[in-house]
């Protein structure tokens, strides 16, 4: 497997992580059992970055990667997030960003790992309510405390980035980055870039749509929160599939997948970007790793722009409360 360095002078991480989220929430049903299997057999492939947070399965997501992790613990980079508060039933009760509840947080996400250092910790949300300069400042003191190795933001905004990276260097931004999200390639790479942040881009698969799997809306299973995103529902569905049927045709010609070229495009954005794609099945796992090794040519993802133009998808990437926690 192949690595990446995380921001300017930052820690190597496998070229493509995984991304955890899927197996205890949000995407329908899982079970225990297969997914430490995965998250096994993931290690054994190569990968060294999981990333995971407080807020996937109210905590059941942390204690199942640190449960699988623990023996391997050394060879791998936990990342984890805090910010996003949930109620036991799943409901969400808003995002905080308070000191004293950033170092509340950590140890409940240290206790659940059952990790004594969590290499990466993110604000998953900014908390508007909250000067982004005090939250990075509890953050760093649990750098001090040896509790967290590296910070990170997601879905910052760049003069909030600017603002958190003089409190403390921020090692990655995780944010959406996909062939159907390309918002963040304007102001916060510019941003992230000039000041050697890495970007670790979420849902580079676009929650699997754009690998051509889901092809009607009842593919869903209930309670899988896609049904109701505004990509994935209503007319916007029928839309958005034309998109990605024009892409398989071209991963057809080249003989890769639809998500292999889908997760080559993301890694052809540039080497300072790592790709967390989700999966609960060991095929998609070997499938998608196996896209670090295909290059486009610049034809290739000149054609791929024209196929999925800026702009082109309908739809926004959550509902209209979702969208007001981004950017800030
Ligand atoms: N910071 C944030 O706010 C934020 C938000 C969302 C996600 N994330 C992180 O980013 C990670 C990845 O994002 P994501 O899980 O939302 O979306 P994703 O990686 O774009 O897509 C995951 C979905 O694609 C399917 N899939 C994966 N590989 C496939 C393949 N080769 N062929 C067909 N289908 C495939 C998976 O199916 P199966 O599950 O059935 O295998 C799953 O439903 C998450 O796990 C989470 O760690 C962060």
């Amino acid at each position: 497997m192949q690595t990446r360095t995380l921001g300017k002078n930052g820690p190597q991480v496998s070229a493509i992580g995984l991304g955890c989220m899927g197996i205890s929430d949000f995407y329908g049903p899982s079970d225990n059992k297969s997914s430490l299997k995965l998250l096994k057999d993931a290690v054994e492939m190569g990968v060294t970055f999981f990333d995971t947070a407080d807020m996937y399965g109210v905590g059941a997501n942390e204690s199942l990667v640190g449960f699988a992790l623990r023996k391997v613990r050394s060879q791998v980079f936990l990342a984890t997030k805090f910010g996003n508060m949930r109620r036991l039933d799943g409901a969400h009760l808003g995002v905080n960003g308070r000191p004293e509840y950033v170092l509340a947080a950590c140890e409940q996400s240290l206790k659940r790992l059952g990790v004594e250092t969590i290499d990466l910790y993110y604000q998953h949300r900014v908390d508007p309510t909250v000067p982004i300069e005090e939250t990075v400042g509890a953050m760093a003191e649990l750098v001090k405390a040896g509790k967290v190795r590296f910070l990170g933001l997601s879905e910052a905004g760049a003069s909030t980035i600017r603002r958190a990276h003089k409190v403390h260097p921020i090692t990655a931004l995780q944010t959406e980055l996909s062939l159907w999200t390309r918002d963040a390639q304007g102001d916060i790479l510019a941003t992230t870039r000039e000041l050697g942040i890495g970007f670790v881009a979420y849902s580079p698969l676009g929650r699997g749509f754009l690998t051509g799997a889901i092809s009607q809306p009842s593919d869903f299973a209930p309670g899988d929160f896609r049904a109701v995103n505004p990509r994935m529902s209503g007319e916007n569905f029928e839309h958005n599939l034309k998109l990605v049927r024009s892409v398989e045709v071209m991963a057809r010609e080249k003989g890769v997948t639809t998500a292999q070229l889908a997760l080559a495009w993301v890694l052809a954005q540039g080497t300072d970007i790592v790709p967390i794609p989700g999966t609960r099945r060991l095929k998609y796992l070997q499938e998608n790793l196996a896209a670090a090794e295909i290059l486009l040519t610049d034809d290739e993802l000149s054609h791929l722009s024209e196929l999925v133009p800026q702009g082109s998808v309908a739809g926004t990437r959550y509902d209209e409360t979702g969208m007001k926690r981004l950017g800030i």
